[in-house]
């Protein structure tokens, strides 16, 4: 059952996450945090102090947006009468009261699942791609915010992209991302589908998947260090705005090298992303030799879905075009994978 859990601090949101991981699919966010697109959530847990103005305003904020969801658990720590009734107050339709009680808040969601008569397919593309554009919003706000990064949430929800890949194929996947979503949030969920939709013509083992879509969750969250208005400028970037923009492969490396949930391998490709065989990409102007597989994969799906992103002032490029601009950077990306990529491109 798709579960989704609010809490003020990254620590408590880890600790619910972790109880509930098991046995459901879980999105979550940071009370204050950016405000992701939420959707087919069948039930929401809230851990968050209720004795604080602006929490309450906040939570008030958000159960306007999630009208919809029927189960609403809020897990108090103190047992002041005000935080229950406020908990009530604010829609709550069961209060668990002090210390994390994993069995009482396992038994509350399985009953309402056994309750729910509108099941939702844990591959639903949508659902999908809204818990996987929560967990990027929750790792770029952390970036911004100075704060823990939810790295077991983003690989969670690569995971749940690749099952849906695997089930529904990638232009399905594209079609979704590409009506519901938008800017650096879209792209990310574009790459992280081209890269594990490349993987799998590949034929290669779960470990490799589980690699590509780890570094595509990540390879661009360097870019939370970057104001939106140049993110999201319509239009060529200047010089200046060039130069910032180049930063972000070098300012994701240093946010997550001392993450001990990131591996060696999606550090360098976080890092490398933007390196090309002839030595002219950046940051490091690396050389082919240099340039890992897993990284050449990722920088062409990167490239590709670029390309093909929707914006509100573009047209989106039609994966034929993509792939032929692709084709026609000679000498920067490996020619076997790009022929091994065509089908990805424009057939799969
Ligand atoms: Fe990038
Ligand atoms: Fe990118």
């Amino acid at each position: 059952m798709p579960v989704h859990v609010v809490a003020d601090t990254s620590a408590k949101l880890a600790g619910v996450r972790a109880v509930l991981e098991r046995k459901h699919a879980v999105t979550s966010e940071l009370l204050g945090g950016l405000s992701p697109q939420r959707s087919k959530i069948s039930a929401l847990v809230v851990k968050a102090d209720l004795r604080t103005v602006e929490s309450i305003c906040t939570l008030k904020k958000l159960f306007a947006s999630l009208s919809h969801v029927r189960k609403r658990i809020f897990l108090i720590d103190d047992t002041a009468h005000l935080s229950v009734s406020q908990a009530y107050a604010l829609g709550a339709t069961s209060v668990l009261v002090g210390p994390l009680n994993q069995a009482k808040l396992l038994a509350e969601l399985s009953e309402h699942a056994a309750a729910s008569s509108d099941p939702v397919d844990p591959l639903d593309a949508a659902a999908t791609a809204s818990a996987g554009e929560i967990a990027l919003a929750s790792m770029f706000s952390a970036i911004a915010s100075g704060t823990r990064i939810d790295v077991a949430g983003a690989k969670n929800a690569g995971a749940r992209i690749a099952a849906c890949i695997e089930e529904y194929g990638l232009t399905k996947w594209l079609a979704t991302v590409r009506s519901h979503h938008e800017g650096t949030y879209q792209h990310c969920l574009l790459v992280t589908g081209v890269a594990i939709d490349f993987g799998l013509s590949l034929g290669v083992p779960s470990s490799d998947i589980e690699r590509l879509y780890t570094a595509a969750m990540f390879h661009d969250i360097g870019k939370a260090t970057i104001p939106l208005a140049v993110l999201d400028k319509p239009g060529r970037l200047d010089e200046q705005e060039r130069k910032l923009v180049e930063t972000h492969p070098a300012a994701g490396y240093d946010a997550l090298k001392d993450n001990k949930g990131i591996s060696a391998e999606v550090l360098d490709a976080v890092r490398h992303h933007h390196e090309f065989l002839d030595g002219s990409g950046y940051p490091d102007a690396l050389c082919a030799e240099s340039i890992h597989d897993i990284v050449r994969m990722l920088t062409i799906s990167d490239i590709f879905a670029a390309l093909i992103e929707k914006r509100t002032y573009k047209q989106p490029m039609t994966r034929q075009a993509a792939y032929d601009i692709l084709n026609g950077m000679n000498g920067k990306l490996e020619r076997p994978l790009l022929a091994a990529f065509k089908d990805v491109a424009l057939t799969r």
